[in-house]
């Protein structure tokens, strides 16, 4: 039932996988699909700061993993004709290293962490007032030499991605000014985007089986360019080089992906409510345990599509599986009684 080989986080990618993934990743803002919401509001907040010739404010952007995050932040910097410095959360260790990557912007430009919520307590701290005031005090030496010097930097802008809001502090949530949550794509701007991808790669696709791979990939761009390159393999095999809707379904089928695009996390969480706590309600906390999860990262992570998708409710004693889900897993939703009411209740 799982998405194989379709891990998506970013740290499961091999670097042919980044390749292909930075090779079809669209770099101007024109090229990006969906989300227009946010796309619209950048557009002005990028026009605003370059009218008058400051950095943008600070940018969070949130949401589960593969829905463009990274490449929203690079195409922020584009447009503003700035350039961007990239790391993550856990790289940098100390103040130090921290005070290296500020040091070295020029005016304007974007810091980029990715995994902003795995940044250290303590180089969080230094980061406040550097997003502030845009400066730094570093302690050099220790003991009595000890001293604080003060380092002011140039204007410039924090971009942070992260799949997970909820574990970020108050104090450097409410330093950033713009904060745009990502949200699913739908099928029809999925369809889209894997026909650019297939004109990027040079693959004849037809817009059916560019829907079909749409409708089958869990809303999220990444999923639907991973299987689009799958499915051109078995094109290439089984179909002159063809991708149309039969050997787009002949492929999906050998590759055991979904009928909705679950993957195996997802149908183990619906599995999980069915089975074991008779379809809910149930606590997340005790889901997490059931599945072996983060009740964070099932709630930021997981949860979101099975909610939009109409695979989970949630209510005030916890969350519910609805008929969906046990038809989806072949199963039969227990009966309702005379007074509409679950029998087993
Ligand atoms: N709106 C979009 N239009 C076209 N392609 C997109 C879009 N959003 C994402 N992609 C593609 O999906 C892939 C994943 O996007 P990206 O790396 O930006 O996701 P992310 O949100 O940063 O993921 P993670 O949380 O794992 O870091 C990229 O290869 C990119 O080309
Ligand atoms: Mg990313």
């Amino acid at each position: 039932m799982a998405n194989p080989n379709l891990n998506n986080q970013t740290e499961g990618l091999t670097s042919a996988d980044k390749e292909f993934e930075n090779n079809i990743r669209p770099k101007e803002i024109n090229e990006f699909s969906g989300q227009q919401q946010i796309i619209d509001n950048l557009i002005i907040f990028i026009r605003a700061a370059k009218l008058r010739g400051e950095a943008l404010d600070h940018v969070l952007f949130h949401g589960p993993p593969g829905l463009g995050k990274t490449t929203l932040s690079r195409i922020v910097a584009n447009e503003l004709g700035v350039n961007i410095k990239e790391t993550s959360g856990p790289v940098i260790e100390k103040p130090g290293d921290l005070a290296g990557l500020l040091t070295s912007l020029g005016p304007k430009d974007v810091l980029f962490i990715d995994e902003i919520h795995r940044l250290s307590t303590v180089v969080e701290e230094y980061l406040y007032s550097a997003m502030e005031d845009y400066r730094i005090d570093i302690m050099i030496d220790s003991g009595p030499s000890a001293r604080s010097i003060q380092i002011n930097l140039s204007p410039f802008t924090l971009i942070g991605a992260t799949t997970r809001s909820g574990l970020l502090t108050a104090p450097l949530l409410s330093r950033f000014a713009i904060k745009s949550r990502l949200e699913y794509y739908d099928a029809q701007t999925l369809q889209k985007i894997i026909l650019r991808s297939a004109d990027i790669l040079k693959a004849s696709i037809s817009s059916e089986a560019a829907g079909e791979i749409a409708r089958r990939s869990r809303g999220t761009p990444r999923i639907a360019n991973g299987l689009l390159r799958r499915v051109r393999d078995f094109a290439q095999v089984l179909n002159d080089n063809q991708i149309d809707l039969g050997i787009t379904q002949h492929s999906l089928k050998a590759l055991n992906v979904d009928s909705h695009g679950l993957d195996e996390m997802d149908n183990r969480i619906l599995s999980a409510i069915i089975e074991k706590f008779k379809g809910g309600p149930v606590g997340i906390t005790t889901i997490a345990t059931a599945v072996s999860e983060e009740p964070g990262t099932l709630e930021e992570v997981y949860e979101p599509f099975l909610i939009q998708e109409g695979f989970i409710k949630r209510t005030p004693r916890g969350r519910e599986v609805t008929d969906k889900a046990y038809q989806h897993l072949g199963k039969t939703p227990p009966t309702l009684g005379a007074t509409g009411t679950l029998f087993s209740m």
